[in-house]
């Protein structure tokens, strides 16, 4: 007997300890069988056992056979819930039957079963008619992280218009749960959770960029699911423009997670020949969320030019200076940065053309003979003599309607009828899929980048896209097209400056997302430095992105965006577990925040290599008040703890302190850091020893023991560090 239905075709492949099973049955599309934890002896005869016994009883009024979700679920199979593939050549043609045509991993034809590990399968498809062609994509990263993209090509003498495709993966009826996040401007990647229930839980993003508050990673998981326990899977969808990511559950029981990019009306029009082709959408299984991040923080560092552990120490004007630009100011605060160890330092938005404050100016790349009657050149020269690097402010894809290219060109500003869309910070959109507008901002981009020894651009995009059309095609739909755009100006620019590093920055953290971030260093968090709202920023925004490229601060001792005073204390012990740098008006610090800043800035120097290269650790099981979390060196030989205490506690001092995943029987020094000022409020337990030198521990008693708690005030870090001896 063969072990698979004549002609069907099944492909597995395992990494990370992550296994797919895709069934291609004879000539069908895609479908994901098994996908979860490694399934050793998968061999031809457990795959098509897996395959025979996946198919459920169809019901009295169900459709005959039961329907088999795809990657790209077919309406005409009889599948009820989201169709993977919406759209019609003017009404025709809208339930369109695929076959497919050919299946390879990594360029090989494949047929019968076969096996591998990280590698990409690639399957393409005609539709009944002959008039469209789809190519289906689905890679196992090393990681054990799974992307899937789908592409469809119009070959048919009509327009075929394209208006949803989403791809979509299965999980077991166990994944009970839901978490995925919301937010706000300064209040980025809040959590949210709830019950998987029936119908569709859809997260769509209409804002033409990322947003802070997008789905961003959408879970589902076992009952209670946490960062070291249960199964979890999630998605992401990797686009920066507007999208989608849903999970559903039909009626049948088949529960679903998936995303894709969201179409405005009539925006993908495929002329004959021509193709759509999907995002990404990331998939990862983890045991926890732990597991899942750290599927995602491999994929990044194991990404094309990675940033290096050793991140520079940034200072950024923007909170010392906002549009106060003053050449002697910014050359002391210059002074002040190289003398505490800053080693890059970048000038925010202000110092070109008319952009005396948000009202004008924005668009025009051209320094402020105003401000900077000699250039940048002394800044430039100054920064760079004293050691550091230098960095700067760019909003390629905005205009004040006050500046000379809007006054110039109205017709390059994204609108969907006559009158221009509603103001946001006094901007509008400029539209960089028309080219003489993209050549426009490159070149001056270039002669800046070109003219001044710049080692860091802070790309930054502040206003959501609203009727975001095309004036030169009748107002049509524009945001796909100028995300392309975006990233074809990035990549441009990449390219013709290889070592300028380059920061997503959108009104703080709303464009945090894998696409921008195979083209960009790291990103803004969020406008918000208050440590106390940062501790669950950083915590959560790690769910997908490693903190080497999480731009992270120490602020004022007042949170110009809340208002709360913290002490430097927890300003910087917070900060530390991203990549550090100072927004903050150094002249008006005292020199004892001095010393201690410098302090900081010292030991981030000593440990970023462990900080910004380590294994992320967040630990379940305490109020939600006490947040632990540390990083491991990923040969389990030094770990860096924090115990974040952010509100009044009970009891006080907290429940013992308890850490995973150190070596279980190797034995480690834990003692306690203090860098500057010890943490406010703070009664040591005695194991602390007047020394400080704390106690030696194995991994698992400190996992399934721990240690008691010092007493702290509220809004303070107590760090530790675990060596092993
Ligand atoms: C945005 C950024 C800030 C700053 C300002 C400048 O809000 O998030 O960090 O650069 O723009 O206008």
């Amino acid at each position: 007997m063969l072990p698979l239905m004549e002609n069907s075709v099944a492909v597995a492949l395992t990494a990370g300890g992550v296994t797919v099973l895709v069934d291609l049955g004879a000539h069908e599309l895609p479908a994901v069988t098994y996908w979860g934890p490694e399934l050793p002896g998968l061999d031809a005869e457990l795959a098509a056992a897996l395959i025979a016994t996946a198919v459920p009883v169809a019901g009295s009024n169900d459709a005959e056979p039961r329907p088999r979700v795809a990657l790209l679920p077919e309406h005409r199979t009889g599948w009820l819930g989201r169709p993977g593939l919406s759209g019609s050549f003017a009404g025709a043609g809208w339930s369109p039957a695929f076959t497919t045509t050919t299946v390879t991993l990594d360029g090989e034809p494949v047929t019968g079963f076969t096996s591998g590990g990280a590698a990409r399968l690639e399957v393409t498809a005609s539709d009944d008619a002959g008039r469209l062609e789809l190519r289906v994509t689905l890679e196992m990263l090393p990681p054990g992280l799974l992307r899937v993209r789908a592409a469809v090509r119009n070959l048919a003498p009509e327009p075929y218009g394209v208006d949803d495709l989403v791809l979509t993966l299965p999980v077991p009826a166990e994944a009970v749960e839901l978490l995925d996040f919301g937010g706000r401007h300064t209040l980025e990647r809040v959590p949210q959770r709830g019950p998987f229930g029936f119908g569709a839980h859809v997260r769509e993003n209409r804002k033409g960029r990322t947003g802070a508050d997008s789905a961003y990673l959408l879970h589902a998981g076992t009952a209670g699911f946490g960062f070291a326990g249960g199964d979890v899977w999630a998605v992401h969808t990797a686009w920066s423009g507007n999208h989608v990511h849903y999970a559903e559950q039909v009626f049948t029981g088949e529960r679903l997670i998936g995303g894709g990019e969201l179409l405005l009306p009539g925006e993908v029009r495929l002329a004959t020949g021509e193709a759509y082709e999907s995002p990404w959408v990331y998939a990862a299984y983890g045991r926890g969320l732990d597991d899942v991040a750290h599927r995602f923080h491999r994929h990044l560092r194991a990404r094309e030019r990675p940033v290096p552990a050793q991140r520079p120490v940034t200072l950024n004007v923007w909170e010392a200076v906002y549009f106060a630009q003053d050449a002697d100011r910014l050359l002391d605060l210059a002074e002040r940065a190289a003398a505490l160890g800053v080693e890059r330092y970048v000038l925010d938005d202000g110092w070109f053309s008319s952009r005396r404050d948000d009202r004008s100016g924005l668009g025009d790349w051209v320094v402020s003979r105003d401000v900077w009657p000699a250039g940048l050149h002394p800044l430039v020269d100054r920064v760079r003599g004293l050691g550091m690097q230098f960095g700067l402010w760019f909003e390629p894809e905005m205009v004040n309607p006050d500046s000379a290219v809007a006054r110039a060109y109205p017709d390059w500003i994204m609108a969907a009828r006559p009158e221009w869309p509603v103001e946001s910070r006094h901007q509008q959109v400029l539209n960089l899929a028309i080219p003489e507008a993209y050549e426009h901002v490159r070149s001056q981009m270039a002669a800046i980048l070109d003219e001044y020894a710049i080692s860091y651009v802070k790309w930054d995009h502040n206003r959501d896209l609203v009727e975001a059309g095309d004036r030169t095609r009748q107002g049509r739909p524009g945001v796909h097209a100028q995300t392309l755009a975006f990233y074809r100006l990035l990549d441009e620019l990449r390219a013709a400056y290889p070592h300028l590093e380059i920061e997503s920055c959108s009104s703080g953290g709303a464009r945090v997302d894998l696409a921008v971030l195979e083209r960009t260093d790291r990103v803004w968090v969020s406008d918000s430095i208050d440590p106390h709202d940062r501790q669950r920023m950083l915590r959560w925004t790690a769910q997908l992105v490693p903190p080497e490229y999480l731009g992270s601060r120490i602020a004022s001792g007042r949170s110009h965006v809340t208002g709360r005073h913290h002490d430097l204390g927890y300003r910087a012990a917070t900060a530390i577990f991203g990549h550090l740098g100072i927004e903050w008006d150094l002249a008006e610090a005292t020199d004892a925040e001095l010393a201690d800043l410098g302090e900081w800035i010292a030991f981030y120097k000593r440990e970023r290599g462990l900080l910004m290269a380590g294994d992320l650790i967040r630990m379940d099981g305490y109020d939600d008040r006490i947040l632990v979390h540390g990083v491991v060196a990923p040969d389990r030989s030094r770990a860096l703890i924090a115990m974040a205490v952010t509100d009044s506690i009970l009891p006080d001092p907290a429940a013992r302190l308890r850490f995973r995943s150190l070596g279980p029987d190797r034995r480690y020094r834990l003692r306690p850091v203090i860098v500057g000022r010890p943490p406010s409020g703070l009664i040591p337990p005695r194991w602390w020893g007047a020394d400080r030198s704390g106690r030696v521990l194995t991994g698992a008693a400190l996992e399934r023991a721990g240690v008691a708690c010092p007493r702290v005030h509220p809004d303070q870090v107590v760090l530790y560090s675990a060596d092993a001896r």
